[in-house]
């Protein structure tokens, strides 16, 4: 558990294996009340999070795994946080190639052209890991691009927070490519924007999937320090 932002910051990662254990609605609602301290524009609070747990987050993995595993994968998302590779410059697209080969590679084990392989370790984006609590993060479209931003603060507060509390978290853009499903099971207004998923629970950490630790560029590789004229 965190006691520290500090160490709140330095302990979230991306957990992909849950232990079972529920986590108390209370608990839940306390999380949300402090992720929603957030800044955001003018205080507009744009966001909205749909949070299932039980047979409800079970019905929605349920069909989600049946439109990933038929025909019902869409040719659109419902926007583009994941382009394809080659949409993404250096030096992101090495990193990203990095992080994958680190998570279906080394933590795993899959090769590079077992796309069958890939595909089971995708699959478990649906179920949230595994983890008790599912969330929908959803911001209103009018105006999107600076509550997007404020949707990004949001949803950082709330795995921070989390942190507090002993539990993990994974953002999950994984959901955006099932949206209609999203929308036929969940009452999502057509104006507001599903951002991403989030699994929250407690981290099951004898897992594999929960060995990786991703790297970071020092602060020299991203800032530039102004000092006089
Ligand atoms: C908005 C957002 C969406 C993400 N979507 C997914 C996802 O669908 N599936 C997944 O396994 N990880 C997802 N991630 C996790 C990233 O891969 C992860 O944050 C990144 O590799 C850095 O690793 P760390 O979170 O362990 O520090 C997402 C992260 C963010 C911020």
């Amino acid at each position: 558990m965190a006691t520290t932002i500090e160490d709140a910051l330095l302990s979230r990662r991306s957990c992909r294996a849950f232990l079972p254990d529920p986590v108390p609605r209370t608990e839940l609602e306390r999380l949300l009340t402090l992720a929603a301290r957030s800044a955001s524009n003018s205080n507009s609070q744009p966001w909205h999070v749909h949070v299932l747990t039980g047979a409800a987050k079970h019905g929605l993995t349920t069909a989600l795994l049946h439109a990933h595993d038929t025909a019902g994968r869409v040719p659109t998302r419902e926007y583009d946080y994941q382009p394809s590779p080659d949409d993404w410059p250096e030096p992101f697209h090495s990193r990203r190639r990095r992080f994958g080969e680190g998570l279906y590679k080394e933590t795993l084990g899959i090769a590079h052209d077992d796309s069958t392989g890939r595909l089971d370790h995708h699959r478990r984006n649906y179920g949230f890991f595994g983890a008790p609590v599912g969330i929908i993060l959803t911001v209103s479209r009018r105006p999107l691009e600076g509550a997007l931003i404020d949707a990004g603060l949001f949803l950082q507060a709330l795995m921070l927070a989390a942190r507090g509390a002993g539990l993990d978290t994974c953002a999950q853009a994984s959901f955006i490519d099932f949206y209609p499903v999203l929308r036929e099971k969940l009452p999502i207004p057509k104006d507001h924007l599903i951002v991403c998923g989030l699994a929250l629970g407690y981290a099951d950490d004898d897992h594999r999937l929960n060995q990786q630790r991703t790297p970071r560029e020092p602060v020299g590789a991203f800032t530039t320090f102004y000092d006089g004229d």
